[in-house]
């Protein structure tokens, strides 16, 4: 079954790329239905509108609290059919009444083999620990920060020259493939949650 994705992101939206690519060639299964950004400037605003998807800027600045910026984009979020809501380098922390309030799951990817390295900067976290191996996460998100079950991860070797740039770039690649095959895993229903695992059925 084709499933409908919303994406929130808040910058580049190199990842939102990503998984549109992975739409049109076939690989996922998947629509993506509605961007929602809080930066009315966000590169991944205007590369939906391009394609032709449902792109809206909510701003926090319009709002008293973030309770209030979280219920917009909840009920955006609830005007279009969407079965998983997909954090693609949104730079906010989502509170818990967004994740208590969500009606379907939310699923984010970050630049680091979690629980390592959460938060901004990780690949500069993980050169400045010295880390032989870094990588990126796909999870689900909970109440906490990049602390939600792990549903895959891709690692990549930390080279002895690295800048963040370049850690950053190699990462980048994996993210790409990582992002679209979770989601798909989600489309075929063939995650199961049991507590902090996330098994995937048939492997
Ligand atoms: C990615 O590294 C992602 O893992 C992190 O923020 C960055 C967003 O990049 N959460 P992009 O906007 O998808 O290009």
């Amino acid at each position: 079954m084709t499933i409908n994705l919303a994406v929130l992101a808040s910058g580049r939206g190199s990842n939102l790329q990503a998984i549109v690519r992975a739409t049109e060639e076939g690989k996922l299964d998947a629509k993506v239905v509605l961007v929602l950004s809080d930066k009315a400037d966000a590169k991944a605003l205007d590369f939906a509108r391009e394609k032709g998807i449902a792109a809206v800027h909510v701003s926090p600045k319009d709002f008293a609290q973030k309770s209030d910026y979280e219920a917009e984009l909840l009920r955006q979020i609830d005007q279009v059919d969407c079965q998983l809501i997909c954090l693609a380098g949104y730079m906010r922390i989502l509170s818990p009444y967004f994740i208590q309030n969500a009606k379907v799951p939310v699923m984010n990817i970050h630049p680091a083999l979690l629980p390592a390295f959460p938060g901004l900067h990780s690949q500069k976290q993980a050169l400045d620990y010295g880390v032989k191996i870094a990588g990126c996460t796909v999870h689900f998100v909970d109440e906490g920060m990049d602390s939600g079950a792990i549903i895959l991860q891709k690692s990549v070797p930390v080279l002895d020259d690295d800048t963040e740039d370049t850690l950053s770039a190699r990462i980048l690649e994996q993210e790409h493939q990582a992002y679209w095959q979770a989601i798909q895993l989600f489309a075929e229903n063939k995650l199961v949650v049991e507590g902090r695992t996330v098994k995937i059925k048939g492997e």
